[in-house]
């Protein structure tokens, strides 16, 4: 199937021009039938996919249901506390098997023929049993299909459908650094909060990627935060601030200059009170982490990636979103908070208060952000066809690939990071003339 619809697709996906420093991605990736169903079988159904956090189901029968790469799932921890992701559809003759969204129960009881399975996968019981020849065969046979693979990083629950992929932390890479990063924040560690925002979104899944990884659009984009953020006392500025390619598809964006953090670099507009239980924790984090490492954690925003459908946005407060591709031109994207487990009641409010000010379904950012994409997908109908006017353009920032030099945040090296995994793994069509450099896949060092 992947290589039949590689040939209906026309012409190359990426072009890398050397000679004239230029990197263009034809728009027909964002919206061919043909490169969606690609995208099915070379990334989603063979790498690594981020289900949901521990913390949404923290206690023993506690479910999700949940869909990733179209395939609906229940995420859950059984009776004894083990973790699973069972394929939502009953054994017998495919039925959705839960339909509520997410509870706490033993058992999953099919509405069709009633049949029953533990939250282990094991058949719990099979209405009029009798009329079946070989009772034990059955009951064996018909135990809840498991996803072939997950692993947990941190609390994150990654799964694969694709049972011979190489072990997680393979796969992340130099991503898990800041994923434990996250976790070092706190002592208590970090937990979910109950409740998801979903943002139907009309546009390509790879636009929310480049979206979260274009420091370029910060400022012209969100101008009325930027603005806010002045008013307010505190210098914004694009200076030094940094995008990493972690290699696998991963990347990574290093804010230093774009606002505070929360119980970790104090702002003006974070009041007075904030101030010194900020300069307490910074106390407690460095005692925790050594001075070093506690500089690392707390004093750069960081935007991770995570190939494909993960990014993590550690910046004012912290929240996970999920990205899921429904259709070419049609994304679903979920959005969880991060919180320390423990925290000063007025510091919790006011993280809650700058979380949803800003990358809230009615924050500064959001919505500004999903009319840029869903911007894009509603533009590039206008060059549908129109052979060479019909690509984007990502060069900005390509000589510094050149020369070796680190790339900016405000440049495009980290857009063009993902879409040259995406075409490696994909095999989509690259055109290179000129010389292409080593020195643009490499990571970053840390403590
Ligand atoms: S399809 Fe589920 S019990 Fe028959
Ligand atoms: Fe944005």
């Amino acid at each position: 199937m992947p290589d039949e619809a590689s040939e209906r697709v026309a012409g190359p996906m990426l072009v890398e021009d050397w000679d004239r420093l230029t990197f263009r991605v034809n728009r027909e990736a964002y919206r061919s039938p043909e490169v969606f169903t690609r995208e099915r079988v070379d990334i989603w159904l063979r790498t690594w996919l981020y289900l949901g956090h521990e913390t949404e189901i923290p206690d023993a029968n506690d479910f999700k249901v949940r869909t990733i790469a179209g395939r609906p799932l229940i995420f859950c921890r059984d009776s004894e506390g083990e973790v699973h992701a069972w394929l939502n559809s009953c054994p017998h003759r495919g039925t959705v098997l839960c339909r509520e969204t997410e509870g706490s129960q033993r058992r999953f009881q099919c509405f069709y023929h009633a049949w029953t399975f533990n939250n282990d996968g094991t058949v719990a019981a099979i209405p009029d049993d009798e009329a079946y020849a070989d009772l034990d065969a059955l009951r064996k046979n018909m135990m809840l299909r498991s996803v072939p693979r997950l692993e947990i990083h941190e609390g994150y629950v990654f799964i694969s459908f694709n049972p011979d992929v190489p072990p997680l932390l393979e796969h992340l890479g130099e991503a898990a650094e800041y994923m434990t990063m996250i976790e070092e924040q706190h002592a208590s560690g970090v937990t979910t909060l109950p409740g998801v925002q979903l943002y139907s979104v009309r546009g390509n899944w790879k636009l929310a990627v480049e979206n979260a990884m274009d420091g370029y659009h910060f400022s012209p984009t969100h101008n009325t935060f930027v603005g806010y953020l002045r008013e307010n006392g505190f210098a914004v500025t694009d200076d030094n601030q940094y995008a990493y390619n972690l290699g696998n598809g991963h990347s990574l964006l290093v804010l230093t200059g774009h606002g505070g953090r929360i119980s970790m670099i104090w702002e003006p507009r974070f009041g007075e009170a904030e101030k010194q239980r900020t300069e307490e924790h910074r106390a407690e984090m460095v005692e925790r982490l050594g001075e070093k490492r506690a500089h690392y954690v707390a004093d750069e925003s960081h935007i991770l990636f995570v190939f494909p459908n993960l990014l993590l946005f550690d910046i004012e407060g912290l929240s996970i979103r999920q990205i899921e591709p429904v259709a070419p031109g049609h994304t679903d994207v979920r959005a969880w908070q991060l919180v320390p487990r423990e925290e000063d009641p007025e510091s919790r409010a006011l993280r809650m208060k700058t979380v949803v000010s800003f990358v809230g379904p009615g924050g500064l950012a959001t919505p500004d952000d999903i009319e840029a994409y869903e911007a894009v997908q509603r533009g590039i109908e206008a060059t549908r066809g129109a052979g060479e006017l019909d690509f984007s353009d990502m060069s900005r920032g390509l000589a510094d690939e050149v020369k070796g030099t680190q790339g900016r945040s405000i440049d495009e090296g980290a857009m063009r990071g993902f879409w040259r995994h995406w075409e490696q793994v994909l095999g989509a069509g690259l055109e290179v003339t000129g010389d292409r450099p080593a020195s643009f896949l490499e990571g970053r060092e840390m403590p």
